[in-house]
């Protein structure tokens, strides 16, 4: 495409034009460059420099014979160019520009030529720096930068191809926009940073008193005013031809600013927080912004695999990270509450963070995490705020069921979304109980996210049993309870994880359990407390399983949550033989606690209970693992629920133990795995996780016991509920790591 172009004349011989010419020169050389600038110095040099081949001492002069003209002049400039060059274009020219707004150059194209150019490709490539003029030219500007291209109805498609393709041969990646979008987007991220870098340094510097200002300029004004070194003459032009969208982002900062003014004039540090605890995440995660996604989405283009060396064994005390349930529960319920919240053992991962962030999004103020601490400062079961955006909830089925109840009782719109697996997630299940209540709630095909939750419904309470064992159901319920009219009632079919029921109780709020049905009514408050994390005994899970597989192994694991919905696992492992023993059972904050030791045990296949599964729903890609160490066969039914986590756990555990040569058959509810025993070992393979992160902790545990090593693809899930995996496996004994 980009053959068909062997002459090109650029008119404005700058930063930007020069760099792009310059960098296209070493790609394509038989590439002809003819230059013109008003500035006779500016041409010299970029002949000098190899930008340009020759220049002309007109504008007309340069364009005529030229197949791409660039035009590269300040934006005001451009309307007498088009004027001048007019009558030396040939019907097949392309143009483009560079200017950082768009609106005003396609309306001065239609002023000169009566309608809009085909062949005119608007663009605007977002890299420059605070440098300016031929001098400053660097062929690698563009390299991984975006350029926006803003075609109008009447541009020729193949005029954006060669224009595209002329960007993407200097490394740009291009990107499409429409003009009003473009300018307006651009008034936020560019026009307005450099208005205010402008007015701070201008009225720093004429203010008497700061005289002194440019002796200790080093950290905050530098680093906040680099960008009123840029050319006056060209910004001048950028907010001149950008007037409204400029106007519209001076005047909602302006409104922002006044109120942060306030929060410091009366010394309001929640609002202060508020405002920079904000701006601190956004500023951590603001390449993601800037790319209008949520703060928190995992990194999904980042792609991580293990490789599971064969063998080791396990040693030493420690603590994985804190609960994800209680984790969860503990932003929501923080929130809520009136008062202070403080939380320590907070589950930094994604999930955790993704309800957080949701949190923030509503107009709570939160500090942290730091080290596990976050502070909650909570606005009161009705002090929620509409959040600015979607939702993103990323991997998290907990925090959108969780959600679905307490946005069903707020009185503004919601919408929830997430990453692909929670895309494919059943919803139903909890928008329907909730529609029952009084909920309008509208789902994509089969109840699958994203979620839109319509505000303002008065819900009534309704008396619920639920169809499946389930604590998000139950607590989506609980929480909607809270705003319903009348009693909420909730009986399930088997024990399910009760954290809500129990944070709810420990915010002071009243929550009735008769064997397997929970009450709860609404009018109650929410009292901050304090709350100490347990560490997560389903992250636990795998190197209980680890230990007892590997011989040699002794391990502690400190602080481990103990609740009885939780310890299915516990119970299920002793029934296999492992060598177990809970030390320093405690309470903390009303959940209890132990210390658990687990040594080496030759383990044996058994018929789970079907009254485990549910206390053991996260644990049973590890304990397959387990089952395919046993001697003899290991039996799981009633666990249906497996197919519908994170990803479908019966086939993905099924499929990825055949690849290692373990007897293992899925049916409807669970599997039977005929284990190799003590004598046996794992194949070596490369097992697909579905990025799901329980299934790829659970094959790196299986490698204790590998013949040969075992790949393990798609784990940057791991990060949702267990940073530090790796780490500490490694620590503990594991050959594991991640691909390099
Ligand atoms: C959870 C409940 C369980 C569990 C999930 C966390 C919770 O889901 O699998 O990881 O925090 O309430 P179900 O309610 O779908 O069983």
């Amino acid at each position: 495409m980009t053959n068909s172009i062997s002459r090109i004349a650029i008119i404005g011989l700058g930063l930007i034009g020069g760099s792009w010419v310059f960098s296209l020169r070493e790609k394509r050389p038989d590439i002809s460059v003819v230059g013109f600038d008003r500035n006779v110095d500016s041409m010299e040099q970029a002949k000098s420099l190899g930008v340009i081949d020759e220049f002309a001492f007109t504008a007309r002069e340069a364009v005529a014979n030229a197949d791409l003209i660039i035009l590269s002049v300040p934006i005001l400039a451009v309307r007498e160019l088009l004027d001048e060059i007019k009558p030396a274009l040939s019907n097949d020219v392309i143009l483009t520009d560079v200017g950082s707004v768009k609106g005003c150059v396609a309306k001065d194209i239609c002023d000169v030529f009566g309608a809009p150019l085909p062949n005119f490709v608007l663009g605007h490539p977002i890299a420059g720096s605070e440098k300016s003029g031929i001098q400053a030219v660097d062929p690698l500007l563009f390299k991984n930068h975006k350029v926006i291209i803003t075609p109008l109805e009447e541009t020729n498609p193949e005029a954006v191809k060669v224009v595209s393709e002329l960007w993407a041969l200097v490394g740009a990646k291009v990107e499409l926009m429409n003009v009003a979008h473009h300018d307006e987007v651009l008034a936020a991220t560019s026009h307005l940073p450099h208005l205010l870098a402008y007015s701070l340094v201008d009225t720093l510097a004429h203010n008497h008193e700061n005289k002194e200002i440019f002796n200790y300029a080093a950290g905050g004004f530098r680093d906040f005013t680099r960008i009123a070194a840029s050319s006056p003459k060209m910004w001048h032009d950028i907010f001149t031809a950008n007037k409204q969208a400029v106007l519209d982002a001076l005047d909602l900062f302006t409104h922002d600013l006044g109120q942060l003014r306030q929060a410091v004039a009366e010394s309001d540090s929640t609002a202060m927080m508020g405002v920079f605890t904000r701006a601190k995440v956004a500023r951590d995660h603001f390449s993601k912004i800037l790319a209008r996604r949520a703060y928190v989405e995992p990194m999904k283009t980042q792609q991580i695999n293990y490789i599971a060396n064969p063998g080791g064994s396990l040693s030493g005390t420690f603590r994985v990270p804190g609960d994800k349930s209680i984790s969860h529960r503990s932003i929501m319920l923080g929130s809520l509450a009136n008062g202070t919240t403080e939380v320590s053992g907070f589950l930094e991962g994604e999930d955790s963070l993704a309800t957080l962030q949701a949190f923030r999004d509503m107009g709570v103020v939160i500090e942290g995490p730091h080290r596990g601490r976050v502070i909650i400062h909570g606005v009161g079961l009705h002090g929620l705020q509409v959040p600015p955006n979607t939702l993103y909830l990323g991997n998290s089925g907990t925090s959108m069921r969780l959600l679905a109840g307490l946005m069903a009782g707020q009185k503004f719109d919601v919408e929830m979304t997430g990453d692909e697996s929670l895309s494919k997630r059943p919803m139903n299940r909890v928008a329907n109980p909730l529609r029952e209540m009084g909920a309008e709630i509208d789902t994509a095909a089969e109840g699958r996210p994203p979620m839109h939750i319509k505000g303002d419904k008065p819900l009534k309470g309704i008396t619920y049993t639920l169809p499946m064992a389930s604590a998000q159901v139950k607590s989506c319920l609980l929480l909607a309870g809270l705003y319903a009219d009348g009693e909420t009632v909730v009986t399930e079919p088997a024990p399910t994880r009760d954290h809500t029921e129990r944070m709810l109780k420990g915010f002071g709020y009243d929550v009735q359990v008769n064997g397997d049905t929970v009450t709860v009514k609404s009018g109650g408050q929410l009292t901050a407390t304090n709350i100490d994390v347990p560490a997560d005994i389903s992250s636990a899970t795998f190197f209980m399983v680890a230990a007892s597989i590997a011989p040699g192994s002794d391990i502690t694991l400190e602080h481990v949550g103990i609740n009885p919905t939780r310890i299915g696992i516990i119970n299920i492992l002793r029934l296999m033989g492992a060598n177990l023993q809970l030390l320093n059972e405690r309470e903390v904050g009303g959940e209890p606690v132990a210390d658990i030791r687990i040594q080496y045990a030759q383990l044996k296949g058994i018929d789970i209970p079907e009254d485990q599964v549910p206390l053991a729903i996260d644990e049973f890609p590890a304990i397959f693992i387990a089952a395919a160490c046993a001697q003899g066969k290991t039996t799981l039914t009633g666990a249906e629920e497996l197919r519908v986590k994170e990803s479908d756990r019966i086939q993905a555990m099924v499929d990825g133990l055949q690849i290692l040569g373990v007897d293992i058959k899925g049916t409807e509810d669970g599997a039977i795995i005929n284990g190799f025993g003590v004598e046996g070992a794992f194949g070596g393979g490369e097992i697909v996780t579905h990025h799901d992160h329980r299934i790829a902790m659970s094959f790196a545990v299986a490698s204790l016991r590998a013949a040969k090593p075992i790949k393990i693809l798609d784990c940057a899930n791991v990060a949702t509920s267990f940073p530090g995996f790796i780490e500490l496996s490694q620590n503990s004994g594991m050959n594991v790591a991640i691909e390099s």
